[in-house]
Parts: structure tokens; sequence; C-alpha cells
């Protein structure tokens, strides 16, 4: 099985982002298929464009990755914009690709209704996602639920390739499946929103211990006294509990909000505690790439090679398909 997914550097990486994408993309890579993870440059610029802010955010991303078991051994592990060649299989997906599927993007709404300047880059946003998807061959898709409109488009457009040059025998394109976990579908923000770098209402995966108590005491909660009991399935802080404890703790910590006397304080408290324990690894190897740049540089250097291989190959293939003639 081919697996592939991509996450893009603006920002710092975050519980939605570990729970929802990276967790898969390691149980995946550990259970022996054939990964590709890549940092998704290209998807980045059309909302940043300040040099220094992307390069950064892309240190951050591949330390970020390699520091939580993204192992370059096992997996293919590169930065988008090293392989060219899906901006090319872009452009030919652009050829298939209806207006009106574009128009329907919620994503692309919801970033136009929040601010962000609507350019082409924005609205074809899932032609170059479906471009990467496609141009690895691949056949499973792990990501969050807010992703499931983008496969679903990539799945209508290598179906519209292989139907307008393929050959019922060979298809040009493999069609791929969203592999979504529902229990970690959308994991909820500070204020209990669906968490994202766009909502401000991140808690991130490697602040200090102290930064990642200080924004859980931030959590919003409602008002019932210390005293009260508490309904466990109405309150921020013990979804996010529920992610990191243990199914025993989880339903110990139920029947304390339930019995009264037990304050949201304890709870977030808590909280901060299992969060810093779980990453207390992960955050001490992130700052052991950090501190190497150039070892990093190295394998995403040597991941670009490996990727760009694979896509060359689907490339010619495509071009061969649509006629277009290569005279190098
Ligand atoms: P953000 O919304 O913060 O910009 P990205 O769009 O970069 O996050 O998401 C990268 C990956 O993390 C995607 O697979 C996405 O579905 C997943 N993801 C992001 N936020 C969440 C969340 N709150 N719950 C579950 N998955 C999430
Ligand atoms: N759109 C994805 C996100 O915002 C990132 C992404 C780009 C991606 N290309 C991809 C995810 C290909 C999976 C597969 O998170």
């Amino acid at each position: 099985m081919r697996i592939l997914s991509g996450i893009q550097p603006s920002g710092q990486l975050h519980l939605g982002n570990w729970f929802g994408a990276i967790r898969q993309f390691v149980k995946l890579q550990e259970a022996g298929h054939e990964c590709f993870y890549f940092i998704a440059s290209y998807h980045a610029l059309t909302s940043l464009r300040n040099a220094s802010d992307l390069e950064r955010a892309t240190m951050h991303l591949a330390c970020g990755y390699l520091a939580l078991g993204i192992d370059p051994a096992r997996s293919v592990f590169f930065v988008q914009s090293d392989v060219p060649q899906v901006t090319e299989l872009c452009w030919v997906l652009n050829c298939v690709c209806p207006v009106g599927l574009m128009e329907r993007g919620t994503s692309y709404k919801d970033k136009v209704a929040r601010g962000l300047s609507p350019n082409m880059g924005l609205f074809g946003y899932p032609v170059l996602q479906a471009a990467d998807i496609v141009i690895y061959d691949a056949n499973l898709v792990p990501v969050g639920a807010d992703q499931k409109q983008h496969i679903e488009m990539t799945r209508d457009l290598a179906e519209k390739l292989n139907r307008e040059v393929g050959t019922e025998e060979r298809p040009v394109l493999v069609v791929p499946e969203p592999y979504i976990l529902e229990e970690v579908a959308v994991v909820p923000g500070i204020d209990g929103q669906k968490m994202s770098k766009s909502y401000d209402n991140t808690i991130e995966v490697f602040a200090t211990p102290k930064e990642t108590g200080k924004r859980v005491m931030q959590i919003v909660t409602d008002s019932t006294p210390l005293e009260a009991p508490k309904d466990p399935a109405k309150c921020n802080v013990f979804a996010l509990l529920k992610l990191f404890a243990t199914p025993e703790e989880t339903a110990e910590i139920a029947d304390r909000y339930r019995a009264g006397g037990y304050g949201y304080g304890h709870a977030k408290k808590r909280l901060a505690e299992l969060i810093n324990d779980r990453f207390a690894d992960a955050r001490a190897r992130y700052a052991e790439y950090e501190a190497r740049p150039d070892h990093v540089r190295d394998v995403l250097r040597e991941g670009g090679r490996r990727a760009r291989e694979v896509a060359e190959a689907t490339m010619e293939r495509v071009r061969g398909a649509c006629g277009l003639m290569v005279n190098r």
C-alpha cells in the first residue's frame, strides 16, 4: 500500500496536527507501508509570502516531523517544491478541472471569508493537492476530517483524466482513498472550535512545559462552581484530556466531574502534565534536530531525490497519454 500526506509550513505544529495527521503517519510507517510524507511549501505560498517566515516554518516542520517519528530511512520525506514535476501535473489537471468543482470548495470559501486574498493559487489549491497525491501513485491519504473534500476532489480529477486520456486497460492515474480516524477527526482548540493555526486557538506540540501550562489554563470553560457536578461531555478540557489519558483514567476523571468537588482547574493541571509527558522525548529530539540544520537539509535533499524519481515516472506516463511531445 502506498501512503502519502503533507502539511503546510505555515505555523507551529499543534495538537490537531498530531492527532489528526502525524500520529497516523507514524503508525502507517511502523506498519511497514511505503510512505511519502512532505512539507507543502507551494501550498503555503497561497497565503504566506514572506521568505524568512516560509523558510523558518519549513525548518520547523522538518524538525517536527523527524522528532515525532518520521524516519527518512523508511519513508520518503521531502519538501514539495523540490519536485517541480508536481506543478506540471497540476497544469494538466487544471485542464480537466471544472471551475464549478473549485467554486464548491468549502476550505476556499472559509479562507476568503476570513480575509485571505482570493488569488488563483488559493482557488486552485485542491488541484495542486490532487497532483501531490496522484504523482506518487498513492492509494491512501491520512488526513484530518477538514481535508475530506479535497480528497474527494482528487478522486474526481483522477477519474476524469483517466476517462479523457487513459484507456480501460491502462488507467493513467491511481485513484486514492482518504484515511480519516473518526475519534480524532476534529480536535478542539482552546475555544472549543476546531483547533487551527488560523483561529489562534492552538496548543503547540513544541512549546516549553511552562508555555503549555499557560495555554491550557486559557481553555474556555463555563462558570459551574467547583462544588457542583459537571458534564464531561460539554467540557473542552475533558475533550482534550480523553485524547491523552488512558481509558481507565478518562473514566475516573469523568466520574469526578459528575460527582462535583472537582474543578476545571484540577482537570487543566492534569491535562498540562499529560501533554508535557507525552511530548517530552519528542521535544528533546526536536532541539537536537534544530541544532543540526545541515543534517536536516541533507535528509530533505535525499528525500527530494527519491520523490523526483517517482514523480518523473508518473509524468512520463501522463505526457505520453496526453500527447505532450518531449523533445529534450
Ligand atoms: P491548520 O488548520 O492549523 O492550518 P493544517 O491545515 O496545516 O492545519 O493541517 C495539517 C493536517 O492536520 C491536516 O491533515 C489536517 O486535517 C490535520 N488537522 C489540522 N487541525 C486539525 C484538528 N483540529 N483536528 C484534526 N485534524 C487536524
Ligand atoms: N491541504 C493540506 C492541509 O492543509 C496539506 C496538503 C497539501 C496535503 N497537499 C496534500 C495533504 C496532499 C494530503 C495530501 O493540511
